[in-house]
């Protein structure tokens, strides 16, 4: 494999996370695609989720130009907002994270995120413009008052951070490896872009290794979770930075999309989301999120079903996100 960019890091992980085999979800499905799962849900800090893996890269750039205030922002469930509050809290840095609006009582996440000691900065309503402006503001104040300010992208969503998405797919597929097997996907839910333009180039990577079936392309399956019609634009701007931080001329095969699970929109789960989190957590006993993991479940078991990967092996990428399981609002 290429040499890697030795960039600067803070280890939020403990270590890689699991990949396991769905063996009774493989046979619900009628045996015939070999499912795995990678477990980004699993790891130590705030209930975990895919974003710790940006944050190891952003808040190590941070931290070294010597910031001490990190200004983030997101929607309500955002699980990079809640894991930039306890990054920040195991780092002693403060936080201050704008959420969209309007607020709502009894927010799970939101009153997660101040447990862990962030200043929560709730915008009056959904508007993206408003929430921006928000952060160009406490941002300022921040300064004005002293301090040196980091601002991290919604989602953790710019090269840097997705540089430790690169990393997880190659955890991810030396975990393959050593279990025996090589996939022919990977599917994962969609949102701001820098996991699947993570992941594209971490599979790019590995297939320039080569293997000993010849280094055939793995296929990054991406399953959109809400709608952007840029999202795609951001993903290969992305994807070529990444290409070029790992040396490698970037991949040529398009970006896939899937977006026919997006239901009525952020954080609102149509049918096929709630089955597939159900048919998941009663044939393996494994919980996901409504608001991003069930939708990308739904996505994989549709195209399983749709004979497409019939005889191959898929790995599901689980980001985390279950304090949405307890989200009043969610009305489960
Ligand atoms: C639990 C979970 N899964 C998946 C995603 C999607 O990741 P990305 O924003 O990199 O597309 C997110 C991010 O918002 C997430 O929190």
């Amino acid at each position: 494999m290429a040499s890697l960019p030795d960039l600067p890091r803070v280890r939020l992980l403990e270590g890689p996370t699991p990949l396991q085999a769905l063996g009774r979800l493989s046979a619900a499905l009628g045996e015939r695609t070999e499912l795995w799962i990678k477990r980004e849900d699993l790891g130590p800090l705030a209930l975990s989720g895919n974003k710790l893996r940006n944050l190891e890269f952003l808040l190590g750039a941070a931290l070294e130009d010597g910031a001490e205030t990190i200004v983030t922002s997101g929607r309500r469930w955002s699980n990079h907002c809640r894991l930039t509050a306890a990054a920040g809290a195991r780092l002693g840095l403060v936080v201050h994270v704008i959420v969209s609006g309007p607020a709502v009582a009894g927010s799970v996440n939101v009153r997660l995120m101040r447990e862990l000691g962030a200043t929560v900065h709730e915008a009056a309503t959904d508007d993206r413009a408003e929430r921006e402006g928000l952060v160009r503001q406490v941002a300022a104040d921040a300064e004005r008052a002293g301090a040196r300010v980091r601002v991290l992208p919604v989602g953790g969503s710019e090269p840097i951070g997705a540089w430790g998405q690169v990393l997880g797919s190659i955890e991810a597929l030396e975990q393959a490896a050593t279990a025996g097997f090589r996939p022919d996907t990977i599917i994962l839910p969609t949102a701001t872009g820098g996991t699947q333009a993570g992941l594209v180039v971490g599979a790019a990577l590995a297939s320039t290794a080569g293997t000993e079936d010849g280094g055939k392309p793995i296929r990054i399956g991406g399953i959109a979770v809400h709608p952007d019609g840029e999202l795609r634009s951001k993903m290969s701007a992305m994807v070529d930075a990444l290409a070029a931080m790992a040396g490698i001329v970037p991949p040529a095969a398009a970006i896939e999309l899937d977006e026919r699970q997006i239901g009525p929109g952020y954080g609102l789960s149509g049918g096929a989301a709630m089955e597939a989190a159900r048919l998941l957590a009663t044939t393996e006993g494994i919980l996901v999120d409504p608001v991003y993991t069930a939708k990308g479940l739904a996505g994989l078991i549709a195209i399983v079903r749709s004979g497409a990967l019939d005889g191959r092996r898929a790995i599901f990428w689980d980001g985390g996100g279950l304090p949405a399981l307890f989200e009043p609002e969610l009305g489960r």
